[in-house]
């Protein structure tokens, strides 16, 4: 890991951050990217090693340019592109309004379909790099209340098999994380009746992305899936 830049989108979440105290003492330069700037001053200013922080909504695709160019300038490479930004609507099909549509595909989907996209072409003039999507189960498993959400992150592992492949001759790697409930800040705002004590912690979700990192060259962890609780192989 030592001097590898690592571009954490979302670094401010529970699972972004999490993963970014986890990094930054092996010896990775870090980009932190999100839109509250005070919250990602005060993470940088809490994690050891160099670290970058770029305050971007990545709703903007000029923005995410922005962050990536800042990057090529402070670093002049990106070797791994997290993201790990994101939001849930979770309400009955009937509630959901248009604008609530359009917040879950401008975050969740385009966002880091915009992210991947602008992190990709760097690497791939490097012939090199390694991309996590954070999906989560929702991605590929349906849930009552979740039909925004679900929409969104299903086209997130729709974009990134495509772009995976024809990114594989350059070296990239894609691996797709599909969490289950994680116990972070994305479900403050969700009025659904949920056991959060029972959900895994953002560490744990960090120490599986940074397993992946980790892999071998030669190695592709291509997807990996935690649940909380034994559970149905999907
Ligand atoms: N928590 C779970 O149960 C769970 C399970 C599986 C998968 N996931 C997925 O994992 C990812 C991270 O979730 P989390 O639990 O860590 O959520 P979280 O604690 O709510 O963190 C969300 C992060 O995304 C950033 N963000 C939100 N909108 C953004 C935008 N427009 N542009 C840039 N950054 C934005 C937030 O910072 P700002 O608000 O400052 O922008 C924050 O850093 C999400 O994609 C989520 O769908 C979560």
């Amino acid at each position: 890991m030592q001097d590898k830049v690592v571009v954490v989108v979302g670094a401010t979440g529970g699972i972004g951050s999490a993963l970014t105290h986890k990094l930054a003492p092996t010896g990775v330069r870090l980009v932190l990217a999100a839109r509250d700037a005070v919250r990602l001053t005060t993470l940088a200013n809490d994690l050891p090693g160099q670290v970058l922080s770029v305050p971007t909504d990545i709703t903007y695709p000029q923005q995410v340019d922005t962050l990536i160019e800042k990057t090529i300038a402070e670093f002049g490479q990106i070797d791994i592109l997290v993201n790990a930004a994101g939001a849930g609507i979770l309400k009955p099909y009937n509630n959901l309004e248009p604008a609530d549509l359009d917040n879950m595909l401008d975050v969740n989907l385009k966002g880091s379909f915009y992210t991947t996209q602008a992190a990709a072409e760097e690497m791939q003039k490097r012939k090199s790099g390694h991309i996590c999507n954070v999906v989560g189960i929702l991605g590929k498993h349906s849930m009552g209340m979740a039909a925004a959400y679900s929409a969104s992150k299903f086209g997130v592992v729709g974009f990134s098999k495509c772009m995976a492949e024809e990114l594989k001759r350059f070296g990239i790697k894609f691996t797709l994380f599909y969490f289950g409930g994680v116990d972070s800040p994305f479900w403050d705002n969700v009025n659904l009746k949920v056991d959060r004590k029972k959900m895994l912690s953002p560490e744990t979700a960090a120490n599986a992305i940074f397993f992946a990192l980790s892999a071998e060259p030669q190695a592709v962890p291509m997807e990996i899936n935690i649940q909380p609780d034994s559970h149905l192989f999907f």
